[in-house]
């Protein structure tokens, strides 16, 4: 059985997603839920679903003894959910070609630092685009460039807020992400 360990600080809908189509598709299990905000809606449903969290502040996440915690679960991937944070040069190469993130743009457009969520939504609809969607990359050391592994398209419709655009975004990632580790798993690079 494969470990995973999710890093998220929002809602937690995609880890949601990825706890649910685990449980259909026993090919692995989420081991250990990384989040940097004490109040984020990610930790109630680690709570509901009985999975250990680790919170972490800067200093912490910046610590050589982060990788040894994250070492110690032995994950086959380390899933980036809704997690802003650079992720240390360190984690990056200990952890090479095992850690993945999900970026609501069509990446390289709107990605980078401080593109994230709804403020990704907004640039979208400000520029008048017909097509939006998503990106699951592998992670490097440079925010959004890693090595592309799937992206999907969706319209962008003339009456889209970013909310409405990010609930079909939501849509996207929540059939995806889920679909995607599971054929890393099956064939992740090593
Ligand atoms: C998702 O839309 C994800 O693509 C985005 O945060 C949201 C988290 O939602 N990630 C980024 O913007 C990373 N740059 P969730 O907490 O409901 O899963």
């Amino acid at each position: 059985m494969h470990s995973i360990i999710i890093f998220a600080s929002g809602a937690g809908s995609n880890a949601q997603a990825i706890i649910n189509y685990l449980k259909q598709h026993p090919i692995g299990k989420v081991s250990l839920i990384v989040c940097n905000k004490p109040n984020a809606g990610v930790l109630d449903i680690a709570a509901v679903e009985n999975i250990p969290t680790l919170i972490i502040d800067k200093t912490s996440f910046n610590d050589t003894t982060f990788i040894t915690t994250l070492a110690q679960h032995q994950p086959s991937l380390i899933v980036l959910a809704g997690f802003l944070w650079k992720i240390p040069g360190g984690v990056v190469q200990f952890f090479s070609n095992k850690i993945i993130n999900i970026h609501p743009s069509l990446l390289p457009k709107y990605g980078g630092k401080n593109m994230y969520g709804q403020r990704v939504h907004q640039a979208v609809i400000a520029a008048n685009e017909k097509t939006s969607g998503i990106t699951i990359h592998y992670v490097n050391e440079v925010y959004d460039e890693g090595e592309i592994i799937v992206q999907a398209h969706c319209s962008v419709r003339a009456d889209d807020t970013p909310e409405t655009l990010s609930q079909r975004i939501h849509q996207l990632e929540h059939f995806y992400f889920p679909r995607t580790l599971h054929f890393l798993l099956e064939h992740y690079k090593s």
